[in-house]
């Protein structure tokens, strides 16, 4: 796919997962696209847990995720993204690590739609827990968490139809300007 129609494809699935194991090699390159992510002064503060282990994942769905995100207790992975604020840059003494994390998010979630893998970033997790069962410093904060499954039953495209047929978004109106505030672009 183009970047462009990876861009209008991607979408949280939040059915159709199969528990088939991911291709390794498929893993490395959705890490990679997000290691390329730009971030403040070049900081790099983004981290990565992948948890393959089903034992482990089990674990996290029981005690970390909400009820509303069960489904994360299906995916043959689950990747954590983590930063520490301090390895970030600041504006004001406001880090820039969500920012950071975000770039390198939207990366990875693309990365997947490219090979065809479901992804759907999920903030409804207890962060402590999380921690807790990783094994993630005390200083280091926990920003989301995305399955990375195949669809099931079949392609990409297929399991991500419906969603993306529901998919609603305002209006570029509302979200840009031309030159001042409240002034469209169009
Ligand atoms: C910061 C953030 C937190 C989110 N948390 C959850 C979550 O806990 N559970 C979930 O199912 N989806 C979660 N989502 C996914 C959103 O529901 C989804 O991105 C939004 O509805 C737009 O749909 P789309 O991603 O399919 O385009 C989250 C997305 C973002 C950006």
């Amino acid at each position: 796919m183009e970047a462009l129609k990876v861009m209008q494809r991607r979408a949280s699935l939040k059915s159709c997962l199969s528990d088939r194991e991911i291709n390794k090699g498929d893993l490395i390159q959705i890490l990679e696209a997000a290691r390329a992510a730009p971030s403040g002064r070049n900081n790099q503060p983004t981290r990565f847990v992948v948890v393959d282990d089903k034992a482990i994942i089990q674990r996290l769905a029981a005690e970390s995720f909400s009820r509303g995100n069960a489904i994360a207790g299906e995916a043959p992975v689950l990747i954590f993204i983590c930063a520490n604020p301090k390895d970030s840059t600041d504006r004001g003494g406001e880090s820039h690590f969500q920012f950071d994390a975000g770039l390198a998010t939207e990366n990875l979630l693309l990365a997947a739609t490219d090979l065809g893998l479901a992804t759907n970033i999920m903030t409804g997790f207890k962060e402590a827990e999380a921690k807790k069962i990783l094994g993630i410093p005390e200083e280091v904060r926990v920003i989301a968490a995305t399955p990375l499954a195949c669809p099931k039953p079949s392609s990409y495209d297929e399991a991500a139809k419906g969603r993306l047929a529901e998919r609603t978004r305002k209006s570029l109106a509302e979200i840009a300007f031309r030159n001042s505030w409240g002034n469209p672009v169009g």
